[in-house]
């Protein structure tokens, strides 16, 4: 088994640097980099930092395996190749960006591709899981920022590659991805072996608000002991068109000046969908906050309330009794 694992990760590397050489150096390149340099702001010091490459579409990689004569089994254990019915081979991630995939030891275990064309309707394609490659386990980039970590004793947890490279931008490093939206308990423990303090960073849209909501649950009951901070981006923006579309310092103030509590964000996220000026509306949208306030500390609680009451008028003393009579529903 250690055997076969080595002669995988070897073909990983030598996979990645061979993707790499092609992005920065070759014609077969061009495009792949001319788009990261001009649409994506990605400069070639970026690229080599986060191990980026091209796959173009004529097979290097299944020539290069067969020039090192590696076998059928490696070849197809590594995931690296895609096969027909009729048995013919060919590249997985072909005519795509691709990130190479560490696990938390820096090890290279798989590869995320990007397709260029803005058409195709796979726009991410992901090393299948396997024994060595399993997203509910990996965090995109924590070998890198482990040890910023550990000492900021706080991690920033974001969707995707281009959002960790981002935010990385800034000082201390500490963003990693789930790689979509999915936090695991595991990669909770991972973090909390380290950090005392989560930051979500999610997209600005609706699937990342609802799993900036579905975070806080699992951290909290995986980790009550850390502290949860959670940052939304104006108008459905993520992390990376905010760096691209506002510039750097903008992205910066939004993370130190944007933090909510998670009672801020589930309470502000209530909000959502309702027209307020509307009282049945209105009156739903209390009943939500006040299972919300339940949990809350009893400071909490009044900052909330206290700001109910200023913004829409209800008085303050009623809200506090609606709260007191608001039980919490078993199932949320
Ligand atoms: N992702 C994935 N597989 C998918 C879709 C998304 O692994 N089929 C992961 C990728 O790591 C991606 C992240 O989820 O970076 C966030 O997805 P999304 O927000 O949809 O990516 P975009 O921001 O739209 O991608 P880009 O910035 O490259 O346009
Ligand atoms: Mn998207
Ligand atoms: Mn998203
Ligand atoms: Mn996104
Ligand atoms: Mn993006």
């Amino acid at each position: 088994r250690e055997q076969r694992f080595t002669a995988i990760y070897q073909l990983y590397s030598a996979a990645q640097r061979l993707y790499q050489h092609i992005l920065l150096n070759t014609t077969a390149g061009e495009q792949a980099l001319a788009y990261l340099h001009e649409q994506r702001g990605v400069d070639d010091e970026l690229i080599r930092q986060y191990g980026i490459g091209f796959v173009p579409g004529d097979n290097v990689l299944l020539s290069y395996a067969k020039e090192q004569e590696l076998s059928p089994q490696l070849q197809n254990d590594s995931n690296l190749f895609l096969t027909n019915e009729a048995g013919q081979s060919r590249d997985r991630f072909a005519n795509r960006i691709v990130w190479p995939i560490a696990n938390a030891s820096g090890q290279v275990v798989g590869f995320s591709g990007r397709a260029l064309d803005a058409k195709n309707p796979i726009k991410y394609m992901n090393s299948p899981e396997s024994e060595f490659f399993n997203k509910g386990q990996l965090l995109y980039n924590f070998d890198q920022v482990k040890n910023n970590i550990r000492q900021a004793s706080t991690a920033m947890i974001l969707e995707g590659f281009m959002d960790v490279m981002s935010v990385n931008m800034l000082d201390p490093a500490i963003g990693v991805a789930t790689m979509g939206t999915a936090l695991t308990s595991d990669h909770v423990r991972q973090i909390k072996r380290l950090a005392k303090k989560v930051l979500l960073v999610y997209d600005g849209d609706q699937a990342g608000q609802n799993a900036a909501k579905r975070s806080i649950t699992l951290i909290d009951q995986e980790a009550p002991e850390i502290e949860v901070g959670v940052i939304v981006l104006p108008d459905n923006l993520d992390p990376d068109e905010m760096r691209l579309q506002r510039g750097l310092p903008a992205l910066q103030n939004s993370l130190q000046q944007g933090v909510l509590t998670p009672v801020e964000f589930l309470v502000s996220a209530a909000r959502t969908g309702r027209n307020l000026s509307n009282q049945a509306q209105y009156l739903d949208f209390l009943k939500e906050v006040m299972v919300i306030l339940k949990q809350a500390s009893p400071v909490e609680q009044d900052i909330q309330l206290s700001r109910l009451s200023e913004e829409f008028g209800t008085d303050k003393g009623a809200l506090q009794q609606q709260l007191a009579t608001t039980t919490i529903p078993k199932i949320r």
